[in-house]
């Protein structure tokens, strides 16, 4: 099947792990359906943000009904061209967070949703499933699951955010293990606003010379992070300015996807720059709006525990 898609849709079909990925849990969803459909009959599922439509495309052999819904008007055209050979596909051109869903009089059985963003902050993934899953039946499911977000301590070469895609790699080194500060299911009601404690956990002098970092690291790549300055590992010291934020998206209980340059890229925020020393750990506050934008950040350093 060939797609008509814009140029950003094009990218999103174009990353073959992140649709494969979703391709394989819709897929183990309806082997999980087999044999046990709806006691009422029909199976429904709704897209949220359904984009080209290439999620629907891959629901359909396995539903009665699909409901697909998207915001942009140019991609709803495009879902609507692509699906139109499709009977059970029914697109609708709306904002899903003021869309009426009673109007439909039919609960989901499935809500496949792929407005996914790094730690979930710029993209509506979080606001939209709040409102819609009132319309999922009482045993439906939600594809994906849920999230788990990790952060990790680095020294970045710009001070800003940015995402780590193909095309504009940030520059960074990573001083700490990575650490899972949360982890969410789609299927409870979650507060937008976000809010916790990170403890990050610097690289001890054992885990520096594992990583090879004054031999590998030090040699060309970094040279314009003045590293004899900011790193001094004979005398201990190092500093940090960032942290970098990864996503990983968990699709179903046994199909969980990292990163992909068009699903969850990691980020890199910028926080007050510290010096540190091998094996500290740094307390930070770390608070955004799921659904808010980036511009909700904000970072806050607020101890450094010594080892
Ligand atoms: C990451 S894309 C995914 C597209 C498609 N589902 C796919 O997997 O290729 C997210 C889509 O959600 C749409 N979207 C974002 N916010 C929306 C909203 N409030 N209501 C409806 N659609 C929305 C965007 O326009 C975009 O097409």
């Amino acid at each position: 099947m060939k797609f008509k898609v814009n140029s950003y849709h094009f990218k999103l079909l174009r990353d073959y792990e992140r649709l494969s990925a979703f391709k394989e849990a819709i897929d183990d969803y309806a082997e999980s359906c087999e044999g046990n459909k709806s006691p009422d009959g029909e199976m429904v599922a709704f897209d949220l943000g359904c984009g080209s439509g290439v999620l629907s495309y891959f629901a359909c052999p396995h539903m009665d009904k699909v409901i697909a819904i998207e915001l942009n008007n140019s991609s709803y055209q495009l879902a609507k061209e692509n699906l139109k050979e499709f009977d059970k596909i029914q697109v609708f051109n709306d904002d899903i967070l003021s869309f009426d869903f009673s109007k439909l009089n039919e609960k989901a059985d499935l809500i496949i949703c792929e407005m996914l963003d790094t730690a979930l902050i710029d993209e509506e993934e979080v606001p939209v499933l709040n409102h819609a899953k009132k319309y999922l039946k009482e045993d439906g499911k939600i594809i994906p699951e849920g999230i788990l977000n990790s952060a990790e301590a680095v020294f970045m070469n710009n001070h800003f955010i940015q995402y780590e895609d193909d095309e504009y790699s940030p520059v960074y080194i990573a001083l700490g293990d990575s650490m899972i500060y949360s982890e969410f299911d789609f299927l409870d009601d979650i507060d937008c606003n976000f809010s916790a404690m990170v403890d990050l956990k610097i690289f001890d002098k054992k885990e520096l010379n594992e990583i090879g970092f004054e031999e590998e690291i030090s040699k060309e790549r970094y040279e314009k992070f003045s590293f004899k300055d900011n790193f001094n590992i004979k005398e201990n010291k190092l500093k940090i300015n960032g942290i970098k934020l990864t996503s990983f998206t968990k699709l179903n209980e046994n199909l969980i996807c990292g990163p992909t340059p068009m699903l969850n890229p990691s980020m890199l925020v910028p926080i007050e720059e510290i010096e540190v020393s091998c094996g500290d750990s740094v307390r930070i506050k770390l608070e955004y709006v799921m659904g808010g934008g980036v511009e909700t950040i904000k970072t806050e350093v607020l101890d450094i525990i010594h080892n």
